[in-house]
């Protein structure tokens, strides 16, 4: 049968942006931005996207162009000891669907409240608490994203969502830009009379502080940003090899490439020029690295109170494009898991989407309960305190997903060769300027961190 194939190299680079911008580079980025105390994180962040991200990158949409096969079978054309690196490619999807969800279910929350006026109130110390460890409104909300996830996928009407992301992107894009500008403008004055803006804010955001610099905060730095780089360019998990398997022949993949990681960054550094001003001036140095999952959601609605009347509309736009943002990631997420489901076990579409929703939803209440009945409180090596949905996402971000791109790292750095991916990618002739980067990283650069990243994230470091 004729594999289905993306029209031009337009339609790829749209979907696979489409997988790789969501709630990673609007939620997750400015979090750990945060957390880390800001410039440091930013600059290692952009450093590796630009090396390590790339490189991996590259690895997975080559792999699934010269295969022409998903992650299950494409890692055993290449070398059939390696058949099961897809299979763990597999679980990490599932690991992050069930959690994926709940967040697309506070997203779906905040954009119903501003919908429906109550932007003031969302703004207010303790809401965002209150929501989470309310005993059932969590478990609504994210019930509603995943059965949407679920129904797009079930109907196959992804392509409808996707034509739709294609006009809300820019626009959400557009927005960002606009009120990260207008947060810059912000000021505040504590109680102790102490007088914080917007533009101090981004000077801790943008520029690294190597003053309180130690070891242990340097791993930790580097350790979130690896992670985070994974997660927000949807790899170390085999959905960039479905993506590439799409990808025509002559569709030059090195622009292509270079396109969905300048995207991606953007949106994830607006992100956090956009939150992070906003969390200092409120909240100070101290309430900046205290910050968890919740800090997007605290403090957007803080943004939004101060631009007055017109906030509540601003707010409704901003969360309704955030929710297609992570729609469209979601699809990305259901979709790979479905097609290994109906590789693996033979299962119709159907079937596969319904099996798979059943299983996040358990998961996923799970991960709302975490936060009320369940609730507890886990160090992790990160030097954060986990609930079940921190845990979840160190699980897949901080141990599996390290363990593919190591392996994945040593077949094609050791076993079938850098030169297997470079000529795939430059099958027409392309020129591949980063390629002795290329070859340097996937060698030796990227096992040597990743090895290193894994004693650090089991804590044997
Ligand atoms: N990259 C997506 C984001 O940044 C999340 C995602 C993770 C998508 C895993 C696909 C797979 O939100």
């Amino acid at each position: 049968m004729q594999r289905s194939s993306f029209s031009g190299s337009v339609g790829f680079v749209l979907a696979a942006a489409g997988s790789a911008v969501g709630l990673g580079n609007i939620w997750r980025f400015p979090y750990l931005a945060a957390k880390d105390g800001g410039g440091l994180f930013l600059v290692i962040y952009i450093i590796l996207a630009l090396t390590f991200g790339f490189a991996l990158l590259t690895t997975e949409i080559a792999i699934g162009r010269k295969t022409r096969k998903g992650p299950l079978s494409a890692y055993r054309r290449i070398n059939p000891r390696f058949k099961n690196l897809g299979l763990i490619g597999c679980i990490i999807p599932m690991m992050i669907l069930p959690y994926y969800s709940v967040i697309g279910g506070w997203v779906i929350k905040f954009a119903t409240a501003y919908l429906s006026g109550c932007g003031f109130e969302a703004a207010q110390d303790g809401y965002f608490t209150n929501f989470i460890t309310h005993k059932y409104e969590s478990i609504i909300f994210t019930v509603a994203f995943l059965l949407l996830t679920s129904f797009i996928i079930y109907r196959g009407v992804n392509k409808g969502i996707e034509k739709f992301s294609k006009i809300l992107m820019p626009l959400l894009l557009l927005l960002i830009i606009g009120i990260s500008v207008f947060s810059l403008t912000i000021q505040h004055t504590d109680s102790s009379g102490e007088v914080r803006s917007g533009l101090d804010g981004l000077k801790i955001y943008v520029i690294p502080d190597f003053k309180d610099l130690t070891l242990e905060k340097f791993s930790v730095t580097l350790m979130d940003a690896i992670g985070q780089l994974f997660y927000s360019l949807s790899i170390a998990m085999g959905i960039m090899i479905s993506y590439g398997s799409y990808v025509k022949d002559e569709n030059n993949l090195v622009k292509s490439i270079n396109r969905i990681e300048i995207f991606d960054t953007a949106v994830a550094f607006l992100a956090g020029a956009m939150v992070i001003p906003v969390v200092y001036v409120f909240a100070g140095y101290e309430g900046m690295t205290a910050s968890g999952p919740g800090l997007v959601f605290v403090n957007i609605p803080k943004i939004f109170a101060e631009t007055g009347q017109i906030g509540n509309l601003l707010g409704a736009v901003f969360f309704t494009m955030v929710l297609f943002a992570a729609l469209t990631s979601a699809i990305s997420i259901l979709e790979a898991i479905v097609s290994s489901f109906m590789d693996k076990f033979g299962y119709s579409r159907k079937k596969s989407v319904v099996a798979e929703t059943l299983i996040a939803l358990f998961f996923a209440i799970l991960v709302c309960l975490g936060y009320n009945a369940l609730y507890f409180e886990l160090p992790l090596p990160n030097g954060t305190n986990a609930q079940i949905l921190d845990l979840m996402d160190y699980i897949s971000n901080n141990i599996l997903m390290p363990i593919t791109a190591l392996l994945t790292c040593i077949l094609i750095g050791y076993i079938a060769g850098p030169e297997k991916i470079i000529s795939e990618v430059t099958r027409n002739g392309e020129i591949f300027s980063r390629e002795k980067l290329y070859r340097v990283m996937i060698k030796y650069i990227a096992p040597l961190l990743l090895f290193l990243l894994l004693l650090k994230s089991i804590g044997l470091l």
